[in-house]
């Protein structure tokens, strides 16, 4: 499914009853089945954009589609995630990862199934009974990587998924992901900070200018897959992180 966006703008309305605007005019698109990064400087309107295209936001401006059609409110088929696991703790992780497919009525046998499915890739497999409160924070977000996952959906909209883990947790956690997603080939659009992360999961890079954030660079990553953790150390990841670098010291 692609994600295209055309002139979008966001605005709130200030308190004075001025009008604000946190995004746009953006216009880019996602082609199905590529993983797209979106970088940016900090309030520039990238979870804005995320929460707009996950249907929890209106636009005040332009048209923002999936899948050719427009967006009015949150879809199935469209999986977002925060940079909070925001777990229930009292249900464990099996039962946080089934709850999309409860709030839907699917039976009870095809949810195991669908759970199992998603924990292993996971590396969760061993922990479907453990609670929240006993998890570290890599496998929080592990299980509400799950939680989006179970439900097949064809778009992943990532906000800062991984952004409060350490360096190495978030690599493996980000690799687990490039594997899930190898193998489906849902259409990723993931917010981060971090440039080689960027660089190392994505086809293009998507560069986003201070608010209100228009797309300012779009940096294709043509590197072999699958990619490993030590690409980062060669000329050609170089050259194109450092490319990101400067149009993110522009922005
Ligand atoms: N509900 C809201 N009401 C009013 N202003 C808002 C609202 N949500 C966001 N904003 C403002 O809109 C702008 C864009 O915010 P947004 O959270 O999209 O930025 P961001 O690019 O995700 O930043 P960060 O990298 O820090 O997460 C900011 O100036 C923010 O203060
Ligand atoms: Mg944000």
């Amino acid at each position: 499914m692609q994600i295209a966006a055309k002139d979008v703008q966001v605005d709130y309305s200030a308190a004075d009853g001025t009008l604000f605007r946190a995004l746009g005019p953006v216009t880019m698109t996602v082609e199905s089945g590529t993983f797209v990064a979106l970088l940016g400087p900090s309030g520039c309107g990238k979870s804005t954009l995320i929460r707009a295209l996950a249907g929890l936001e209106p636009v005040s401006g332009g048209e923002l589609r999936i899948d050719g059609r427009g967006i009015n409110g949150p879809s199935v088929k469209v999986g977002v995630m925060f940079q909070d696991a925001n777990l229930m703790p009292w249900r464990t992780v099996s039962q946080n990862v089934a709850l999309p497919l409860e709030l839907r009525h699917a039976d009870l046998e095809k949810r195991a199934v669908a759970v199992k499915r998603v924990l292993e890739p996971l590396g969760l497999a061993e922990f479907g009974d453990v609670y929240p409160g006993q998890l570290s924070g890599g496998m929080a977000q592990r299980v509400a990587l799950g939680r989006v996952l179970v439900q097949e959906p064809e778009v992943l909209l990532l906000d800062e998924p991984f952004g409060a883990l350490d360096a190495l947790n978030r690599e493996k956690i980000s690799l687990d992901l490039l594997r899930i997603w190898a193998q489906r080939r849902q259409t990723v659009l993931m917010v981060t900070h971090d440039v080689n992360e960027a660089v190392l999961l994505s086809d293009r890079v998507f560069v986003m200018s201070q608010r209100p954030g228009h797309i300012i660079a779009d940096i294709p990553v043509d590197l072999e897959r699958p990619r490993s953790p030590e690409m980062i150390y060669e000329a050609s990841f170089v050259a194109i992180a450092r490319e990101v670098r400067s149009a993110i010291d522009t922005a």
